[in-house]
């Protein structure tokens, strides 16, 4: 029987090997694959879990809740608090920060979160995850003075681990401390994340792109010449032809580019014109971007790399391109002949 790395294991090692990871975020990103274990649990659930449907509520996105976005929210927050390792949480279901309350002791760490990504796909059992981001709070947080929003509004660049659950046919966790990208996979009959691929490579070309095509009309100049002439196929400017996918878990999609390759596309579009994108920096395009990049592939808002964009507001949205370098590289191209 092979011998399997689990989860802490790995987190040791890497401890040993590069010092990225001191006790207190091996301890957080062990708490956050807890909580989505559990989160996991629910999930598979279903009816049977009373976790179906909506919540009745709003979230600062203007978005209808799911009672998995309540829930999911829920046991990360509550699995976060008393440890210690954070200063304070961010989520997308959340309007403010949350704070550790003050009968725990703080840490060093922030941690922003996506807790049910792909909330359209809850009722009708496609694959859905759980996204988070980890940035260090500034020093005189600790204990000078309480942690503010503004203490979040930090560059890609400044995450010091990122990571996704993703709950499908095997329940995954994908993590990245800087150096490089690893894939657990969940022992059920154990209980624990298991890696079973290290150091993941996404390949630098591809032959399918992910987009929601039924927004064609609203798209800018640069993303339609990019889609027709995937769509044109052999006879057209790129020589070959190309397939297309669209989960709407971006999870469930980054999952494949990760294993496969493709590029991944939520632009700017014209039914919202005020708004750069559907998707949110801090908490989704921020850590699916660092894992991308880790796995050697890129993330741009179509002018700029993701990772360099400097925050102004914790919900704020921005356009994604992300996948395979090459494509991604073109597609940016295209956007900056377009200027
Ligand atoms: P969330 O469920 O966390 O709000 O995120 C949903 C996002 C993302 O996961 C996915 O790629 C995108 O919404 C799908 O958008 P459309 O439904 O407009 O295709
Ligand atoms: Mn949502
Ligand atoms: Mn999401
Ligand atoms: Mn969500």
């Amino acid at each position: 029987m092979q011998k399997r790395t689990t989860l802490t294991q790995h987190l040791i090692e890497e401890q040993r090997a590069n010092g990225t990871i001191p006790a207190e975020l091996r301890l957080l990103i062990e708490v956050v694959a807890r909580a989505c274990k559990r989160i996991a649990v629910s999930v598979g659930k279903g009816a049977l879990g009373d976790i179906l449907g909506e919540a009745g509520s709003d979230n600062v996105q203007g978005e209808a809740q799911k009672k998995l976005d309540v829930i999911a929210n829920e046991l990360l927050t509550e699995a976060n608090e008393w440890g210690g390792h954070l200063a304070a949480m961010a989520s997308e279901e959340m309007e403010t920060i949350h704070k550790i309350p003050n009968r725990y002791p703080k840490g060093e760490y922030l941690l922003l979160f996506d807790p049910l990504d792909g909330s359209s796909n809850i009722d009708v059992n496609v694959s859905i995850g759980t996204i988070f981001s980890v940035l260090k709070a500034p020093a005189d947080t600790t204990n000078l003075r309480p942690v503010e929003e503004d203490d979040f509004l930090q560059p890609g660049t400044a995450q010091v681990a990122a990571g996704y659950a993703i709950y499908g046919p095997q329940t995954q966790l994908v993590i990245t401390v800087g150096n490089g990208v690893d894939i657990f996979t969940l022992d059920r009959e154990l209980g624990s994340w298991v890696r079973t691929q290290s150091d993941v490579k996404i390949p630098e070309d591809t032959k399918e792109f992910a987009i929601n095509m039924s927004n064609r009309r609203h798209w800018a100049a640069p993303v339609k010449r990019y889609v027709e002439e995937c769509e044109a196929g052999k006879t057209g400017p790129r020589g070959k032809d190309f397939n297309m996918r669209w989960i709407a878990s971006m999870v469930a999609d980054v999952h494949r580019i990760l294993n496969r390759g493709g590029i991944f596309m939520y632009p700017w579009d014209a039914r919202e014109p005020e708004k750069p994108g559907k998707l949110r920096l801090m908490y989704e395009a921020n850590p699916m971007g660092f894992i991308v990049e880790q796995a050697g592939g890129a993330a741009t808002n179509g002018h700029e790399r993701i990772l360099s964009l400097q925050p102004r507001k914790l919900h704020e949205r921005v356009s994604v391109v992300l996948g395979s370098k090459n494509e991604v590289l073109r597609v940016t191209q295209y956007h900056q002949d377009a200027t």
